[in-house]
């Protein structure tokens, strides 16, 4: 009987070691994104697609549950370096996700790149973070800010524009967004007049309109995303301008925006990946799923955000939940073919979607889709060497 008892309890106690040594330790993601300012709209997005995403795989990568460790970043630089060490150091994260702003998203990369921790960017579009920072373990779901203002360059050569002003918040992503509008309006043999900038988060936009008024260009070209956009657009149109001078942006000008700009917003023209009505199985499917969740259309950052995490879910299963197979987590990413809502796209070499950019003009309360500015357009990747 005694005997009986212990070989009872050795049993238990060894099924109870079979059992934890079968449950493996929680996915640790640290989320770093805006839930406050300017931006904030844009990191509940993102957050949302890639939870909705997580919930379509089950609730677990590779077997593992997740934990998310969450950090407003604030969109500001000059906290980053901190933020993201934390995340590191203190709470031990396997994967980085973040962020939307670009100087945030160049110091995040910067310790990714120094640590070898995995950082996926579902937003911030730094041309520099897949270009001359480009490295094995850093990865985006979104664009680069090239994309989409090239696209834009095209599209005002196309409708005839010759002379063109630019407007945007005075930090890399609306440089950026710049230059590429400029690569392709120069190319086209257009010409920019004028850069107007101000400092970001800053939405004094009075004394810029006017300037924009008395220069009298084709067409404005402009940077603006989140709160700062409603604001520009709502002030383009109060200035008298919009009926007068074409005002046209990389989209983030009217996503997730369109509610708040009203009819301020009717008949823009935007170049982005993604559009509201493309009208695919595939898109249907995740807008349905989104809206039930959240009672909210989804906008271009929730779809970042969910592929965001079907890249972290490729990468997890092909190495079977353990992170620290770096190579092999790059490989089968890289190999992949991500069955975005926004249409099914590749990673270049240098980490960064290769994908559609779209023409779309918002029509009610739609980013409605015109046509493909440019297919399966490639960031030029300068400066990469992978
Ligand atoms: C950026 O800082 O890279 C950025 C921010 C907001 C956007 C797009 C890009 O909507």
């Amino acid at each position: 009987m005694k005997a009986h008892r212990i070989t009872l309890l050795a049993a238990c106690a060894m099924a109870t070691t079979l059992s934890l040594a079968q449950t493996p330790a929680k996915l640790k993601i640290g989320l770093m994104l805006p839930y406050t300012g300017t931006y904030a709209a844009l990191g509940i997005a993102i957050e949302n697609g890639f939870r909705l995403q997580i919930a379509e795989q089950g609730g677990k990568l590779a077997g593992r549950e997740i934990e998310f460790v969450k950090v407003d970043d604030e969109s500001d630089p000059s906290k980053a370096t901190d933020n993201v060490n934390k995340l590191i150091k203190r709470d031990n994260v396997d994967v980085l996700v973040g962020s939307v702003h670009s100087g945030v998203a160049m110091a995040m990369a910067k310790v990714a790149k120094d640590t070898g921790t995995l950082l996926i960017v579902p937003n911030a579009g730094a041309d520099v973070v897949t270009g001359a920072m480009c490295a094995p373990n850093i990865f985006r779901s979104s664009f680069t800010n090239w994309q989409p203002a090239y696209a834009m360059g095209e599209v005002a050569i196309k409708k005839g524009a010759k002379k063109a002003v630019t407007i945007t918040h005075k930090y890399a992503a609306g440089d950026e967004s710049v230059k590429g509008f400029r690569e392709a309006f120069e190319k086209g043999g257009g010409q920019v007049v004028k850069d107007l900038s101000l400092p970001f988060p800053g939405v004094e936009f009075q004394a810029l309109l006017t300037e924009i008024a008395s220069l009298k260009p084709d067409v404005v070209y402009t940077f603006f995303a989140g709160g700062a956009a409603v604001k520009f657009v709502k002030d383009y149109a109060a200035a008298g301008l919009k009926k007068s001078i074409p005002l046209y942006g990389a989209g983030f000008l009217t996503d997730g925006t369109l509610d708040a700009q009203g009819a301020d917003a009717e008949g823009l023209f935007t170049t982005l990946h993604y559009a509201d009505s493309l009208g695919t199985a595939r898109d249907n499917s995740f807008r349905l799923a989104y809206a039930k969740t959240y009672k909210l259309q989804p906008d271009v950052y929730a779809v970042q955000g969910y592929d965001a995490a079907q890249i972290l879910a490729i990468g997890t299963a092909a190495v079977k939940g353990d992170l620290s197979k770096k190579a092999e987590f790059a490989s089968a990413v890289e190999k992949a073919k991500i069955d975005s809502p926004r249409g099914p796209f590749m990673l270049s070499k240098s980490h960064n979607p290769v994908q559609d950019i779209y023409l779309r003009q918002v029509t009610g309360k739609e980013n409605k889709l015109v046509s493909v500015a440019i297919k399966a357009l490639a960031d030029p990747a300068r400066g990469c060497k992978m």
